[in-house]
Protein backbone atom coordinates (compact mmCIF):
# COMPACT_ATOMS: atom_id res chain seq x y z
CA UNK A 1 0.00 0.00 0.00
CA UNK A 2 1.76 3.34 -0.96
CA UNK A 3 1.56 6.03 1.04
CA UNK A 4 -0.27 8.65 -1.05
CA UNK A 5 -3.32 5.80 -1.11
CA UNK A 6 -3.88 7.40 2.58
CA UNK A 7 -4.40 10.51 1.52
CA UNK A 8 -8.22 10.91 1.66
CA UNK A 9 -7.88 9.37 5.40
CA UNK A 10 -5.08 11.19 6.87
CA UNK A 11 -6.29 14.79 5.48
CA UNK A 12 -7.61 17.03 8.19
CA UNK A 13 -11.29 16.03 8.28
CA UNK A 14 -12.20 18.64 11.12
CA UNK A 15 -16.14 17.84 10.64
CA UNK A 16 -15.85 14.45 10.95
CA UNK A 17 -17.41 12.79 14.29
CA UNK A 18 -14.37 9.78 15.32
CA UNK A 19 -16.24 7.30 16.51
CA UNK A 20 -13.80 5.44 19.14
CA UNK A 21 -11.92 8.31 20.90
CA UNK A 22 -8.87 7.13 22.55
CA UNK A 23 -8.62 10.29 24.98
CA UNK A 24 -5.26 11.18 24.27
CA UNK A 25 -2.91 11.18 27.89
CA UNK A 26 -5.55 9.35 29.61
CA UNK A 27 -5.36 5.97 28.59
CA UNK A 28 -2.37 4.17 28.28
CA UNK A 29 -1.69 1.12 25.66
CA UNK A 30 -4.14 1.10 22.81
CA UNK A 31 -3.23 -2.26 21.45
CA UNK A 32 -3.29 -2.33 17.52
CA UNK A 33 -3.05 -5.86 15.40
CA UNK A 34 -0.39 -8.40 15.33
CA UNK A 35 3.40 -7.17 13.98
CA UNK A 36 4.57 -9.14 11.22
CA UNK A 37 7.74 -9.50 12.52
CA UNK A 38 8.98 -9.08 16.23
CA UNK A 39 10.81 -6.30 16.76
CA UNK A 40 13.38 -7.86 19.61
CA UNK A 41 14.30 -10.95 17.34
CA UNK A 42 15.58 -9.14 15.06
CA UNK A 43 17.55 -6.15 16.78
CA UNK A 44 18.82 -9.11 18.93
CA UNK A 45 19.46 -10.80 15.59
CA UNK A 46 21.56 -7.53 14.62
CA UNK A 47 24.11 -7.87 17.75
CA UNK A 48 27.37 -10.17 17.36
CA UNK A 49 28.04 -9.98 21.23
CA UNK A 50 25.09 -10.68 24.07
CA UNK A 51 23.67 -7.53 25.18
CA UNK A 52 24.82 -5.68 27.69
CA UNK A 53 22.70 -4.90 30.68
CA UNK A 54 21.92 -1.14 31.26
CA UNK A 55 18.83 0.33 32.61
CA UNK A 56 19.58 3.71 30.22
CA UNK A 57 16.13 4.54 28.70
CA UNK A 58 16.76 5.67 24.86
CA UNK A 59 14.15 7.20 23.78
CA UNK A 60 14.09 8.49 20.23
CA UNK A 61 11.86 11.91 19.20
CA UNK A 62 11.04 11.05 15.47
CA UNK A 63 8.38 11.53 12.77
CA UNK A 64 8.25 11.78 9.13
CA UNK A 65 7.51 15.39 8.70
CA UNK A 66 10.06 18.38 9.14
CA UNK A 67 8.80 20.94 11.42
CA UNK A 68 6.81 19.11 13.84
CA UNK A 69 9.20 19.92 17.15
CA UNK A 70 11.25 17.36 17.24
CA UNK A 71 13.93 18.87 18.52
CA UNK A 72 12.42 21.40 20.60
CA UNK A 73 9.98 18.30 22.16
CA UNK A 74 13.81 16.33 22.49
CA UNK A 75 15.45 19.58 23.90
CA UNK A 76 12.78 20.03 26.47
CA UNK A 77 12.18 16.67 27.32
CA UNK A 78 15.52 15.93 28.14
CA UNK A 79 15.52 19.00 30.29
CA UNK A 80 12.69 18.03 31.95
CA UNK A 81 14.34 14.34 32.93
CA UNK A 82 17.00 15.78 34.46
CA UNK A 83 14.82 18.50 36.63
CA UNK A 84 13.46 14.98 37.76
CA UNK A 85 16.70 13.84 39.19
CA UNK A 86 17.66 11.79 35.93
CA UNK A 87 20.92 12.09 34.58
CA UNK A 88 20.24 12.69 30.91
CA UNK A 89 21.97 12.80 27.42
CA UNK A 90 21.00 14.20 24.35
CA UNK A 91 22.14 12.69 21.42
CA UNK A 92 21.76 15.17 17.77
CA UNK A 93 21.36 12.59 14.91
CA UNK A 94 20.32 15.09 12.85
CA UNK A 95 23.97 17.30 12.67
CA UNK A 96 22.65 17.83 9.18
CA UNK A 97 20.71 20.73 10.57
CA UNK A 98 22.53 21.27 14.06
CA UNK A 99 19.10 22.03 15.55
CA UNK A 100 19.16 21.09 19.06
CA UNK A 101 22.73 22.82 19.41
CA UNK A 102 21.07 25.98 18.20
CA UNK A 103 17.84 25.18 20.48
CA UNK A 104 20.31 25.22 23.42
CA UNK A 105 22.56 27.75 22.59
CA UNK A 106 25.66 25.55 21.62
CA UNK A 107 28.43 25.54 18.93
CA UNK A 108 29.90 22.66 19.41
CA UNK A 109 33.28 21.96 18.26
CA UNK A 110 33.70 18.01 17.95
CA UNK A 111 31.02 15.14 16.83
CA UNK A 112 30.96 11.90 17.33
CA UNK A 113 33.33 11.53 13.90
CA UNK A 114 35.95 13.05 16.03
CA UNK A 115 35.51 10.62 18.91
CA UNK A 116 35.96 7.42 16.07
CA UNK A 117 38.75 9.25 15.34
CA UNK A 118 40.21 9.40 19.17
CA UNK A 119 39.10 12.27 20.84
CA UNK A 120 38.17 11.13 24.20
CA UNK A 121 34.25 11.89 24.84
CA UNK A 122 34.47 13.55 27.46
CA UNK A 123 36.05 16.90 24.95
CA UNK A 124 33.31 15.94 22.34
CA UNK A 125 29.90 15.56 25.77
CA UNK A 126 29.08 19.46 26.41
CA UNK A 127 27.00 20.37 29.18
CA UNK A 128 23.82 22.78 29.46
CA UNK A 129 20.87 23.72 30.99
CA UNK A 130 21.15 20.18 33.54
CA UNK A 131 21.68 18.29 30.55
CA UNK A 132 24.77 16.78 28.47
CA UNK A 133 24.55 16.79 24.64
CA UNK A 134 26.43 14.18 22.38
CA UNK A 135 26.28 15.87 19.10
CA UNK A 136 25.99 12.84 16.81
CA UNK A 137 26.28 12.27 12.64
CA UNK A 138 23.78 13.72 10.04
CA UNK A 139 21.82 12.10 8.58
CA UNK A 140 23.93 11.27 5.22
CA UNK A 141 26.91 10.33 6.96
CA UNK A 142 27.67 6.49 5.74
CA UNK A 143 28.03 4.31 8.89
CA UNK A 144 28.20 1.27 6.91
CA UNK A 145 31.99 2.39 5.69
CA UNK A 146 33.48 2.47 8.84
CA UNK A 147 35.90 -0.50 9.68
CA UNK A 148 36.31 -2.44 12.48
CA UNK A 149 38.68 -0.71 14.38
CA UNK A 150 36.61 2.76 14.56
CA UNK A 151 33.87 1.21 15.63
CA UNK A 152 35.57 -0.57 18.45
CA UNK A 153 37.06 2.73 19.33
CA UNK A 154 33.96 4.02 19.14
CA UNK A 155 32.28 1.52 21.43
CA UNK A 156 34.60 1.88 23.63
CA UNK A 157 34.81 5.44 24.25
CA UNK A 158 30.62 4.94 24.62
CA UNK A 159 30.64 1.87 27.22
CA UNK A 160 31.52 4.39 29.83
CA UNK A 161 28.33 6.55 29.23
CA UNK A 162 25.82 3.76 30.44
CA UNK A 163 27.13 4.07 34.07
CA UNK A 164 26.85 7.63 33.59
CA UNK A 165 23.38 8.47 32.36
CA UNK A 166 19.88 7.36 33.43
CA UNK A 167 17.95 8.78 30.37
CA UNK A 168 19.01 8.97 26.81
CA UNK A 169 17.04 11.34 24.48
CA UNK A 170 17.78 11.15 20.60
CA UNK A 171 16.71 13.89 17.81
CA UNK A 172 16.18 12.61 14.83
CA UNK A 173 16.46 14.29 11.40
CA UNK A 174 13.01 14.51 9.34
CA UNK A 175 12.07 11.75 7.08
CA UNK A 176 12.83 8.20 6.06
CA UNK A 177 16.54 8.06 5.20
CA UNK A 178 18.67 4.97 6.28
CA UNK A 179 20.48 6.80 9.40
CA UNK A 180 17.51 8.59 10.75
CA UNK A 181 15.47 5.23 10.84
CA UNK A 182 18.37 3.20 12.05
CA UNK A 183 18.76 5.66 14.88
CA UNK A 184 15.45 5.87 15.78
CA UNK A 185 14.87 1.91 15.67
CA UNK A 186 17.92 1.63 17.97
CA UNK A 187 16.13 3.25 20.76
CA UNK A 188 14.25 1.52 23.53
CA UNK A 189 10.94 3.55 22.91
CA UNK A 190 10.26 5.73 19.87
CA UNK A 191 7.40 8.95 19.98
CA UNK A 192 6.19 9.91 16.80
CA UNK A 193 5.34 14.10 17.00
CA UNK A 194 2.60 14.94 14.89
CA UNK A 195 0.86 18.09 14.44
CA UNK A 196 -2.53 19.96 13.29
CA UNK A 197 -0.49 20.98 9.69
CA UNK A 198 -1.81 18.97 6.72
CA UNK A 199 0.41 16.08 5.99
CA UNK A 200 1.91 15.28 9.21
CA UNK A 201 -0.23 12.27 9.80
CA UNK A 202 0.61 10.98 6.31
CA UNK A 203 4.46 11.43 7.42
CA UNK A 204 3.97 10.55 10.60
CA UNK A 205 2.35 6.96 9.00
CA UNK A 206 5.02 7.12 6.43
CA UNK A 207 7.65 6.56 9.17
CA UNK A 208 5.82 3.88 11.26
CA UNK A 209 5.91 2.00 8.23
CA UNK A 210 9.44 2.50 7.35
CA UNK A 211 10.10 1.57 10.98
CA UNK A 212 7.26 -1.49 10.71
CA UNK A 213 9.13 -2.99 7.77
CA UNK A 214 12.74 -2.31 7.66
CA UNK A 215 13.21 -3.11 11.49
CA UNK A 216 10.11 -4.93 12.33
CA UNK A 217 8.55 -2.34 15.09
CA UNK A 218 6.07 -3.28 17.05
CA UNK A 219 5.32 -0.27 18.97
CA UNK A 220 5.17 3.15 19.36
CA UNK A 221 4.40 6.75 21.59
CA UNK A 222 1.97 9.08 19.90
CA UNK A 223 2.90 12.76 20.59
CA UNK A 224 0.68 15.23 19.24
CA UNK A 225 2.36 18.81 19.13
CA UNK A 226 1.30 22.30 18.48
CA UNK A 227 -2.63 22.06 19.71
CA UNK A 228 -4.74 24.39 19.43
CA UNK A 229 -7.93 22.91 21.30
CA UNK A 230 -7.60 20.27 23.58
CA UNK A 231 -9.70 17.82 21.41
CA UNK A 232 -7.43 18.09 18.56
CA UNK A 233 -5.33 15.85 20.26
CA UNK A 234 -7.24 13.13 20.49
CA UNK A 235 -8.48 13.94 16.67
CA UNK A 236 -5.53 13.26 15.34
CA UNK A 237 -4.16 10.30 17.64
CA UNK A 238 -7.24 8.38 16.84
CA UNK A 239 -6.89 9.41 13.04
CA UNK A 240 -3.87 7.88 13.06
CA UNK A 241 -4.32 5.07 15.02
CA UNK A 242 -6.75 3.88 12.76
CA UNK A 243 -5.20 3.84 9.90
CA UNK A 244 -1.89 2.38 12.05
CA UNK A 245 -4.69 -0.72 13.29
CA UNK A 246 -5.61 -1.08 9.28
CA UNK A 247 -2.41 -1.11 7.55
CA UNK A 248 0.27 -2.11 10.11
CA UNK A 249 0.64 -4.48 13.57
CA UNK A 250 2.23 -1.32 15.49
CA UNK A 251 0.37 -0.56 19.35
CA UNK A 252 -0.08 3.14 19.77
CA UNK A 253 0.45 5.16 22.97
CA UNK A 254 -0.85 8.35 23.10
CA UNK A 255 1.15 11.01 24.91
CA UNK A 256 -0.53 13.99 26.52
CA UNK A 257 -0.91 16.86 24.09
CA UNK A 258 1.36 19.58 23.79
CA UNK A 259 -0.51 22.84 23.16
CA UNK A 260 0.83 25.68 20.70
CA UNK A 261 2.50 27.87 22.63
CA UNK A 262 3.92 31.10 20.87
CA UNK A 263 7.02 31.51 23.81
CA UNK A 264 8.44 28.59 21.93
CA UNK A 265 9.58 30.87 19.53
CA UNK A 266 11.14 32.98 21.66
CA UNK A 267 12.94 30.34 23.57
CA UNK A 268 14.31 28.90 20.48
CA UNK A 269 15.50 32.42 19.58
CA UNK A 270 17.26 32.93 22.55
CA UNK A 271 18.59 29.60 22.45
CA UNK A 272 17.31 28.19 25.63
CA UNK A 273 15.07 25.36 26.12
CA UNK A 274 11.23 26.71 27.05
CA UNK A 275 11.25 24.70 30.40
CA UNK A 276 14.37 27.80 31.66
CA UNK A 277 13.03 30.29 29.49
CA UNK A 278 9.76 29.74 31.14
CA UNK A 279 8.86 27.21 33.50
CA UNK A 280 5.38 27.66 33.71
CA UNK A 281 4.52 28.39 30.20
CA UNK A 282 1.41 26.00 28.69
CA UNK A 283 3.98 24.21 26.91
CA UNK A 284 6.79 23.70 29.49
CA UNK A 285 4.03 22.12 31.95
CA UNK A 286 2.93 19.67 29.14
CA UNK A 287 6.53 18.54 28.59
CA UNK A 288 6.84 17.69 31.91
CA UNK A 289 3.70 15.88 32.24
CA UNK A 290 5.00 13.77 29.23
CA UNK A 291 8.04 12.72 30.36
CA UNK A 292 5.80 11.61 33.70
CA UNK A 293 3.72 9.77 31.80
CA UNK A 294 6.83 8.20 29.68
CA UNK A 295 8.24 7.32 32.96
CA UNK A 296 4.88 5.68 34.18
CA UNK A 297 4.45 3.66 31.38
CA UNK A 298 5.84 -0.07 31.16
CA UNK A 299 9.19 -0.11 30.02
CA UNK A 300 9.38 -2.53 26.70
CA UNK A 301 10.56 -6.18 28.43
CA UNK A 302 12.36 -6.89 25.01
CA UNK A 303 14.20 -3.60 24.60
CA UNK A 304 17.42 -2.86 26.25
CA UNK A 305 17.98 0.10 26.66
CA UNK A 306 22.02 1.40 27.25
CA UNK A 307 24.18 4.43 24.97
CA UNK A 308 26.35 1.52 23.71
CA UNK A 309 23.85 -0.50 22.94
CA UNK A 310 22.12 1.84 21.45
CA UNK A 311 24.61 3.15 19.33
CA UNK A 312 25.91 -0.28 18.25
CA UNK A 313 21.85 -1.33 17.29
CA UNK A 314 22.14 1.48 14.54
CA UNK A 315 25.41 0.49 13.01
CA UNK A 316 24.81 -2.64 13.07
CA UNK A 317 21.65 -2.45 11.03
CA UNK A 318 23.24 -0.06 8.81
CA UNK A 319 26.04 -2.59 8.19
CA UNK A 320 23.44 -5.31 7.69
CA UNK A 321 21.33 -3.29 4.72
CA UNK A 322 24.89 -2.67 3.44
CA UNK A 323 25.10 -5.89 2.62
CA UNK A 324 28.39 -6.19 5.56
N1 LIG B 1 4.29 23.58 20.85
C1 LIG B 1 4.77 24.50 20.03
N2 LIG B 1 4.22 25.74 19.98
C2 LIG B 1 4.69 26.67 19.13
N3 LIG B 1 5.70 26.50 18.28
C3 LIG B 1 6.31 25.29 18.28
C4 LIG B 1 5.87 24.23 19.15
N4 LIG B 1 6.66 23.16 18.91
C5 LIG B 1 7.53 23.52 17.96
N5 LIG B 1 7.33 24.80 17.59
C6 LIG B 1 8.06 25.56 16.56
O1 LIG B 1 8.10 24.78 15.37
C7 LIG B 1 9.33 25.02 14.67
C8 LIG B 1 9.95 23.69 14.33
O2 LIG B 1 10.39 23.07 15.52
P1 LIG B 1 11.60 22.02 15.48
O3 LIG B 1 12.79 22.61 14.85
O4 LIG B 1 11.73 21.45 16.83
O5 LIG B 1 10.96 20.94 14.49
P2 LIG B 1 11.66 19.62 13.94
O6 LIG B 1 10.59 18.61 13.82
O7 LIG B 1 12.85 19.28 14.74
O8 LIG B 1 12.12 20.12 12.51
P3 LIG B 1 13.15 19.35 11.51
O9 LIG B 1 12.39 18.16 11.03
O10 LIG B 1 13.40 20.34 10.43
O11 LIG B 1 14.35 18.96 12.30
C9 LIG B 1 10.18 25.90 15.57
O12 LIG B 1 10.09 27.22 15.11
C10 LIG B 1 9.54 25.77 16.92
O13 LIG B 1 9.67 26.95 17.71
MG1 LIG C 1 14.87 18.97 14.19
Amino acid sequence: MKSSNLAPILQPRWNTKIVASKNAGKSDIIPIGRARKDQASTLRGAGNEPAPASSVRAIAVSGGKGGTGKSVIAANLAVAYAERGSRTLALDADLGMADLNLLLGLAPGHSLLDVMEGTPIDQVLIEAHGIHVLPALNGSFPLANINEETRHRLFEAVDTLDDRFDTLVIDTAPGIADNTVNFAAAASEIIVVITPESLSLADAYSCLKALHHRVGLTRAMVLPNKIRRPSDGDELFDRLASVVNRFLGISLTPLPPIPFDPQMAESNEEGVPLLVYNPDAPASRAIRQVARRIEALARPEDRQGGVRLFLRRTFDKTEKEAGG
